[in-house]
């Protein structure tokens, strides 16, 4: 078990291991993000950022996810580090058998990722958690943090939505590889399952990020 932790081979599973657990987080995160603007009103994306705050089970599953997002970054960076260390002096630490074009930038995809991400969840996750800047709505009579309007503000803005787009186009070549790599270091490289893996990689990275970007386009030039 201790091998899992210290030894490359374990920190790349874990790594796999928390890249698959991030790729069904962002379907569920679409979907709720998508009822924004799917319906006429905020009441259903507000509720539903409501559940995933407040159901006990789902607290259980954002610190799984926090870990997982943690996990996965940290080792990312730890194998990459380590590999450019070893490179030229010993042997490559990433045994890419098909090195794609994506594959090489996984790092520098990753940095940019990660600048995202803190902008995000200080602009959204932390001010819902730790502000009272919130503006709050009623449901039959019940508060809801105004998540929606918090959403619809910061993408009628020109600049954050242009920095949303380019960071999702550079999510998109982050997942391009990553998806299917998580398979082939969880042992899943077979010569009949691998092109499979490969294409449903390709129309998850396509459907995934075409969803997030018409977010900011919708809300830009129709709400
Ligand atoms: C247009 C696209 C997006 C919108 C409108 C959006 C919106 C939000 C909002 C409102 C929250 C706070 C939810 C709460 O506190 O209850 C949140 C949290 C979060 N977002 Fe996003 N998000 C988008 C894209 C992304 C992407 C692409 C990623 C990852 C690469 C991401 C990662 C996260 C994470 C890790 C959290 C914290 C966990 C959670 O609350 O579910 N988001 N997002």
């Amino acid at each position: 078990m201790s091998n899992l932790f210290t030894s490359s081979i374990g920190k790349k599973l874990i790594m796999s291991l928390a890249g698959l657990f991030l790729i069904v987080f962002l379907v569920v995160h679409l979907g709720i993000n998508l009822s924004l603007i799917f319906s006429d009103t905020r009441e259903s994306f507000n509720k539903a950022a409501h559940f995933m705050s407040s159901n006990l089970l789902i607290k259980i599953v954002e610190i799984i996810l926090f870990g997982g997002l943690f996990l996965h970054m940290f080792y990312g960076f730890y194998l990459q580090i380590k590999n450019w260390i070893a490179r030229g002096r010993f042997y490559s630490i990433n045994n890419y058998s098909q090195t794609s074009f994506f594959s090489k930038f996984m790092i520098h995809t990753a940095v940019i990722i990660t600048v995202f991400i803190i902008i995000h969840l200080s602009d959204f996750f932390f001010k819902s958690k730790f502000s009272g800047e919130i503006p709050v709505v009623f449901y039959n009579g019940k508060s809801y943090h105004d998540l929606g309007i918090l959403v619809i503000e910061k993408f009628k803005i020109p600049g954050f939505v242009i920095f949303y787009i380019v960071c999702f186009i550079f999510l998109a070549f982050h997942l391009l590889h990553g998806f299917w790599s998580a398979f082939q270091t969880l042992g899943l490289d077979h010569r009949l399952y691998t092109p499979w893996i490969k294409v449903i990689g390709v129309l998850y990275t396509i459907l995934v990020t075409a969803g997030f970007t018409l977010i900011p386009v919708y809300i830009y030039f129709f709400m």
